[in-house]
């Protein structure tokens, strides 16, 4: 540890300094990353847009045959150079330890990543201020039983919000200064005490309203639509994004992970760590759908970034103790929400401390500022700016088309090559093999496969149905 690293000018503690305190902070951290929004909010909508339980398949399979190596990669990268994403990536061309030396071919995928990063957590949190309104609207007794006059109606609540530019952008201002709050207490006194207490009432929370939603009456519909995969119901671009949104959900292809890995102690078995936390990760997605689809397939506009704000409500509606389950439910999953986006921030702030070697608050300052110009655009979305439209989508639709099915796969690429062409191959077999066990022995030539040939093959694959299917549209008629 350089010395220079060591104390910030507020005599906070640099981050190299950080370190995870216990393995099972770790997990509760990068968990609660991975939970977010992305199970609840985001898998449901493109689910729902992509015909059901074929893209599920395709998503479980592409979680698990590229998401988890190129989570236990970034973890791996993280924790070898102890840096974040851009300055991982240039300790890998020049450290003789990690470095297979400068190979053409491959570029540096430090900067795409945080670009990423920034694109992300800057309309994630729009989306986490939508949280926030629903929260009060819960909180404030405003959406009464159904049925009774005193009752808000849900659409429009959602209507009013999305009409109302100025009142997003607030949210989402708010949203950002609370998780950069925590995120400028650091790794230990921040994020991780954070994650400890918020992930377990989360699932119990989810847990409880499953079993709620799954006595609603479109059971079995709901677990048809889910889990019986109709391939005809694919359509071109849905192998990109089960692949953009399992990089969203696993928070892999922006460095986060480099990040999270970075601070991860030196026993810390990555393959495990990746495994485990991706395993979750998917039964919560699975459980997430069973939450919303028995609500949601009996609206009649059921698609689109809203669907968790259509669809739930109304099931919290119809609870006898629905304002307090509606309270606590809004609560958690702010609480996820915001759990991720002090992921995201982490890793700006990590790699602006680096680049620029100023200390955390002052990274933290500009990190914020950045963050709340670019909020501005996805938060006029359905104000000043809903005229502007791409095949009937709206602003926000195309940044989060933009960012999750374009920009995440091809930082994921960026990652596979540097992995490949970059990591010294001893370092990441002495790494990955560090438990001596003999099953991650043998399962080292799997990753190593998966990383050099399944994922660029996968992510190419993707953007190429794609382009087949838009030049289908476009001259097949
Ligand atoms: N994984 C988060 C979610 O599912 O909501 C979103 C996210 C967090 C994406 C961190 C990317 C990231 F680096």
């Amino acid at each position: 540890m350089s010395g220079q690293e060591s104390t910030s000018t507020f005599g906070r503690p640099l981050l190299r300094q950080n370190v995870w305190a216990t393995r099972f902070g770790f997990y509760l951290a990068a968990i609660s990353s991975a939970l977010g929004l992305g199970n609840l909010w985001r898998f449901p909508f493109v689910t729902t847009e992509n015909g059901g339980g074929a893209f599920v398949f395709l998503y479980f399979g592409v979680a698990i045959a590229i998401g988890l190596p190129i989570l236990i990669g970034e973890l791996m990268i993280g924790k070898l150079t102890r840096r974040g994403a851009v300055a991982a990536f240039r300790r890998l061309e020049s450290d003789e330890d990690l470095s297979e030396g400068h190979r053409p071919g491959t570029f540096r995928a430090g900067p795409l990543a945080a670009f990423g990063c920034l694109l992300i957590v800057s309309y994630y949190a729009v989306v986490s201020g939508w949280v926030l309104h629903f929260l009060m609207q819960f909180a404030f007794g405003n959406f009464g039983p159904l049925g009774q006059a005193s009752g808000h109606d849900v659409d429009l609540t959602l209507r009013l919000l999305q009409e109302n530019g100025g009142m997003q952008f607030g949210l989402a201002s708010v949203h950002i200064v609370i998780a950069l709050v925590v995120v400028a207490r650091g790794v230990q006194g921040g994020i991780e005490r954070w994650a400890s207490w918020m992930t377990p009432i989360f699932v119990l929370l989810m847990a409880v309203l499953v079993m709620k939603s799954l006595s609603s009456g479109q059971t079995v519909e709901a677990l048809r639509f889910q889990f019986y995969p109709d391939f005809s119901r694919l359509n071109w671009n849905a192998l990109q994004q089960a692949i953009g949104h399992v990089f969203f959900t696993l928070s892999i292809g922006l460095g986060t992970m480099v990040t999270f890995g970075s601070y991860l102690k030196s026993e810390t078995h990555i393959p495990s760590a990746g495994f485990r936390v991706t395993v979750l990760d998917l039964v919560i997605s699975a459980v997430a759908g069973l939450l919303v689809f028995p609500v949601s397939l009996g609206l009649s506009a059921s698609g689109g970034p809203e669907l968790l704000f259509r669809s739930l409500p109304r099931l919290l509606q119809d609870l006898q103790s629905g304002w307090f389950v509606g309270v606590s439910f809004f609560v958690c999953l702010y609480l996820g929400a915001l759990a991720a986006s002090i992921g995201l921030f982490e890793s700006l702030v990590a790699n602006i401390i680096e680049v620029f070697r100023l200390d955390r608050d002052r990274a933290v300052w500009l990190t914020g500022l950045v963050a709340v110009a670019f909020a501005a655009v996805p938060a006029l979305s359905g104000s000043s700016l809903s005229h502007v439209s791409v095949a009937g989508r709206s602003v926000l639709e195309i940044w989060d088309s933009l960012a999750v099915n374009w920009l995440l796969p091809m930082s994921g690429l960026a990652f596979c090559l540097a992995v490949t062409r970059q990591l010294k191959a001893s370092a990441a077999t002495a790494e990955f093999q560090s438990d001596d066990s003999p099953i991650t022995q043998s399962l080292y030539a799997h990753w190593r496969f998966a990383i050099v040939w399944i994922g660029p093959i996968v992510i190419g694959l993707g953007f190429l149905l794609t382009l087949i299917g838009w030049l289908l549209k476009s001259f097949g008629g």
